[in-house]
């Protein structure tokens, strides 16, 4: 049968009332725009729905990753693009927002929207589970991934299974490393231009190490959510994908903080990967990730139902689970993964969390340090107060 692509793309092109949910009529567009128009280039089936303020548009077909003309990242624009009209024409809040660039350029991956994608030789009864997550960053999915795919006491089947006990390779991203608007060369987001090597090579700076042996290492770079990502991980038994992570982080494309990343996340589940249990497992948790409100906040992250708006705090923080089946580029309709009385228990617990980390408010943990607050307010106060400080 040949290999499918499956590919999902998020963006965040307004929402009522606030940053809330989109229209039900911006959500139409965009899925209109992809059914007119998907089949013409070669999408076999596709799947639209939103989780907090962000739609997510997943799609299969068989042109791969190294598409030369891109025009399923250009589909997925111009669907944006069609559902930016009408959220503009409602008023909606923040039409357009991640749309960063005015026109299309050749690939969707820094323009603004978030992009997750998956070249697979399709088993028989491909599983594959869509997450997707509001008012957080791509380092949110970090944790949940480390102990799904590397840790025995979350995964039973690392022990059980003799296929899963050969571990898994993961690919970590450095997204410190990238390119500058300003000088139009790669350097760390830390380094000033004017002091950057000549040669400094055009790329992305990855790693990859392998569970069970390379765990320590794992763990000291995950810890850091907001510099090192997991990308992707592959099964060693057979050099199979399980896990394609998107890993925007859009102040590198704008040169400023415009808003949280908000990722999208592939898991194929199953035989040679973890069940699809053992991957929810983890997000029973409802572990502390950067976002919530201004994208400037720790709060804990909320397993929520499919198409869930945001409340709260702008938030709390949210993630969605969607498991499909796959036949040909063909999907089931999705099976809610968090749409289960276990996880309204679960809910309840975070909520409990989302309060007492917010009795805090500003101080210590509960606000983000400098480097990742999304709005500079702050600077201003300290610049304000810099020149009443005396020495004694
Ligand atoms: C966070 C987010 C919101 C906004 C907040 C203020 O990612 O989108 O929390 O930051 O609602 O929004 P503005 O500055 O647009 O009024
Ligand atoms: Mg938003
Ligand atoms: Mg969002």
């Amino acid at each position: 049968m040949g290999k499918i692509t499956l590919s999902v793309i998020k963006a965040d092109i307004g929402s009522i009332g606030g940053h809330i949910k989109p229209s039900q009529a911006v959500i139409d567009a965009v899925a209109e725009h992809i059914r007119s128009n998907g089949p013409a280039i070669g999408i076999i089936d596709f799947y639209v729905g939103y989780t907090g303020d962000d739609i997510a548009i997943l799609m299969s077909h068989r042109l791969g990753l190294q598409r030369s003309d891109n025009s399923v990242h250009r589909l997925a624009w111009d669907a944006f693009m069609a559902g930016t009209i009408v959220a503009k024409r409602q008023g909606l809040y923040a039409f357009g927002q991640d749309l960063l660039k005015d026109a299309f350029s050749g690939n969707i991956r820094g323009l603004g929207p978030a992009v997750a994608e998956m070249e697979i030789d399709e088993r028989p009864n491909e599983s594959f589970i869509l997450f997707a997550a509001d008012k957080t960053d791509p380092g949110a999915y970090s944790l949940p991934l480390y102990l799904a795919f590397a840790d025995p006491m979350y995964s039973s089947g690392l022990l059980l299974s003799p296929g899963l006990q050969k571990g898994f390779d993961f690919h970590i991203l450095d997204v410190n490393y990238a390119h500058c608007p300003k000088c139009d060369r790669f350097h760390f987001t830390d380094q000033r231009c004017n002091e950057v090597e000549a040669e400094n090579p055009a790329g992305d700076r990855v790693i990859t190490l392998s569970a069970p042996d390379g765990l320590y290492k794992i763990a000291a770079l995950i810890r850091d959510t907001e510099r090192y990502i997991i990308e992707s991980i592959y099964a060693r038994d057979n050099g199979l994908q399980a896990v394609a992570v998107s890993t925007t982080r859009l102040h590198n494309i704008a040169g400023k903080y415009t808003g949280k990343d908000d990722p999208v996340m592939l898991v194929r589940v199953q035989s040679s990967f973890p069940a699809t249990g053992e991957v929810l497992a983890p997000f029973a948790i409802g572990h502390y990730v950067a976002g919530f409100m201004r994208g400037s906040h720790n709060g804990p992250l909320m397993p929520v139902k499919m198409n869930s708006p945001i409340s709260f705090f702008d938030g709390p923080p949210i993630v969605s689970g969607l498991a499909f089946s796959v036949h040909d580029g063909e999907f089931t309709e999705p099976a809610d993964v968090f749409d289960q009385p276990f996880w309204d228990e679960i809910r309840s617990q975070v909520s409990r969390k989302a309060v007492e980390i917010r009795r805090q408010g500003f101080f210590g943990p509960a606000m983000l340090p400098m480097s990742e607050l999304e709005y500079g307010g702050i600077v201003h106060i300290l610049k304000e107060l810099d020149s009443s400080f005396q020495i004694r």
